[in-house]
């Protein structure tokens, strides 16, 4: 037996995604309620801090030192050690949040039984159907007037491309939202209204019980048996490879305010979801319960405050135990070190750590040496991750430094906040540095570049936002992007790394360019 096998067996990392306002922060609130992580409703923060205006989020930073948006969660469930990944959605949505889905094993999507699929929630799905991890649904709200379950599912399944197995199924919905038949065990639980509080009253009743007519009414009772017989003749076998390979999503639903469905869906979730998965590294595999520590940098956060230029490196473990003090080897740097004041992130509080295993995530000091998808592990190992890649920015803007003294600050100031990955920068071809276009993902980005710029390297900007909404890479090494036929609005670009892409207006410009250059591939991630 490995080492460490109790300890990883018993992790589940995942990520909950979902659209802003379909629940994602309630749901995550009611699951640390329930791991007795935190004892009220409502103590979550998240969304409250994201609503803040922009000046009020800079001044949060700048208090705090650090995003106030925490990065990870764990508590304990049923034997299980659970660690929740945050994915800012609101204002502060960024590259980040699909980064953090690299250090994921599996995602919950959230989605509001009243508007179905919505448009970021699309967006992070693509990132999880590239990593093919699990991703399980939660229809969130059913307490409200919802939309037809089947529609639900159809949409599911058409838009994202991705079959669904219903759990179990909602006996109605808003006022009449009864509670949830489990396709499993063959029983409805019924719900009686609570407030929200943890102890939900639940009964159990088979579905052949005499009573349960009684409970539902008639109504609710024929539309439950109608759907019933629909699903059980219709719908897919239950597979749980199928489901891991991310390809079968199990949809649960529920109403996360009023906490009916949230314990059988977090315990049903449990069991079917994965522990710590293997990682690629550049010509092998790493497995989780191989004894040597390994772990990669998917997240960095710089510190706001302007006397220390110090950043936090955000590190999923991928193998092995991490114990405080250790030595460990900086692949890219090729540099032994002790990785100091290892923190983990519980709910909002931050914790030295002493130890940690496979599937958690650990925020380290980071002088500046570290740069997105770089490895750390035990000095024998020697192995490099598969780095991250980089996730199409949808915003851009060109920018140059007011003072054309300050070059020297500006190039610096740029180049490392694009290090940290909150900014990409791209020239014109063939261009220099005294003018950059910037990409960002969450428009937020340009605001902390104009700040930071100003405040940590002294440099103030001119911003000219740009019409362009979609970036590709040129996938072609061997094609000269200026031979390329295409649309009088589509701009061609490099970035600092010498990889030539384009930018678009609209998505119709893209297809124009496929269409008029044979062999042309165009990429949505730059694997680098
Ligand atoms: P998010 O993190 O995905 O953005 O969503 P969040 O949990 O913050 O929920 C968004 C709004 O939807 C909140 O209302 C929340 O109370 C409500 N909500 C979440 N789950 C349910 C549910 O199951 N049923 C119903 N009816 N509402 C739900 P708000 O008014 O915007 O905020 P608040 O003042 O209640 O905090």
């Amino acid at each position: 037996m490995a080492k460490y096998q109790n300890e990883i067996n018993k992790r589940r990392t995942f990520a909950i995604i979902s659209h802003p306002d379909a629940g994602k922060t309630t749901l995550t609130e009611k699951f640390l309620l329930y791991g007795g992580a935190i004892q009220l409703a409502g103590s979550v923060k998240g969304k409250k801090t994201a609503k803040h205006a922009v000046s009020d989020w800079m001044e949060i930073e700048k208090q705090r030192g650090i995003s106030v948006t925490s990065s990870v969660m764990q508590f304990n469930y049923d034997g299980y050690c659970i660690n929740i990944l945050d994915t800012p959605g609101h204002q502060d949505f960024s590259e980040d949040t699909y980064r953090t889905l690299m250090a994921a094993d599996s995602a919950v999507m959230v989605i509001d039984a009243s508007k179905g699929v919505e448009n970021q929630t699309r967006k992070l799905f693509k990132v999880c159907t590239m990593r093919g991890i699990p991703i399980f649904t939660f229809i969130n709200k059913m307490d409200r007037e919802a939309r037809n379950p089947f529609d639900l599912l159809e949409q599911i399944e058409e838009e994202l491309g991705i079959d669904t197995f219903p759990v179990n199924w909602p006996i109605g919905s808003g006022k009449e939202f009864k509670g949830v038949f489990n396709r499993q065990n063959r029983e409805v639980i019924a719900f009686t209204a609570n407030n929200g509080q943890r102890e939900v009253e639940a009964t159990e009743i088979d579905l052949n019980a005499g009573n349960l007519k009684d409970v539902l009414g008639d109504e609710l009772y024929q539309n439950l048996m109608d759907d019933v017989e629909l699903l059980d003749g219709a719908g897919a076998e239950f597979d749980q490879e199928t489901v891991n390979k991310g390809k079968l999503t199990p949809v649960f639903f529920g109403s996360a305010l009023t906490n009916f469905g949230v314990e059988p869906f977090l315990e049903d979730f449990l069991k079917m979801t994965t522990s710590p998965l293997a990682r690629s590294t550049k010509d092998d595999v790493v497995d989780p319960f191989d004894d040597n520590f390994s772990a990669f940098v998917f997240k960095i956060q710089a510190n706001m405050n302007k006397a220390h230029r110090d950043r936090i490196a955000f590190m999923r473990i991928c193998s092995g135990k991490f114990e405080k003090g250790m030595d460990v080897l900086h692949v890219q740097g090729n540099k032994k070190m002790k990785l100091s004041q290892p923190q983990q992130m519980m709910a909002q509080e931050r914790e030295i750590v002493d130890e940690a295993y496979a599937g958690d995530i650990i925020g380290v000091f980071d002088p500046g040496i570290f740069s997105i998808g770089d490895t750390v592990c035990s000095p024998n190992m020697k192995i490099e991750f598969e780095g991250i890649p980089t996730f199409a920015p949808e915003h851009f803007a060109r920018i140059a430094q007011k003072d054309t003294l300050k070059r020297k600050q500006f190039v610096k100031g740029t180049s490392q906040i694009a290090q940290e990955g909150a900014i990409q920068i791209f020239q014109e071809l063939g261009g220099g540095m005294e003018e950059v276009i910037v990409g960002v993902v969450g428009v937020l980005q340009f605001e902390v570049l104009e700040y930071r710029l100003k405040n940590e390297y002294n440099v103030e900007i001119r911003r000219e936002g740009l019409p362009y909404q979609f970036i590709r890479w040129i996938e072609n090494k061997d094609i000269d992007p200026k031979k390329l036929n295409l649309t009088s609005d589509t701009k061609r670009i490099q970035d600092l790394k010498g990889n030539h892409l384009l930018l678009f207006t609209n998505s119709w410009g893209i297809q124009w360019a496929l269409d008029h250059n044979e062999g042309l591939i165009l990429s949505e991630f730059s694997k680098n």
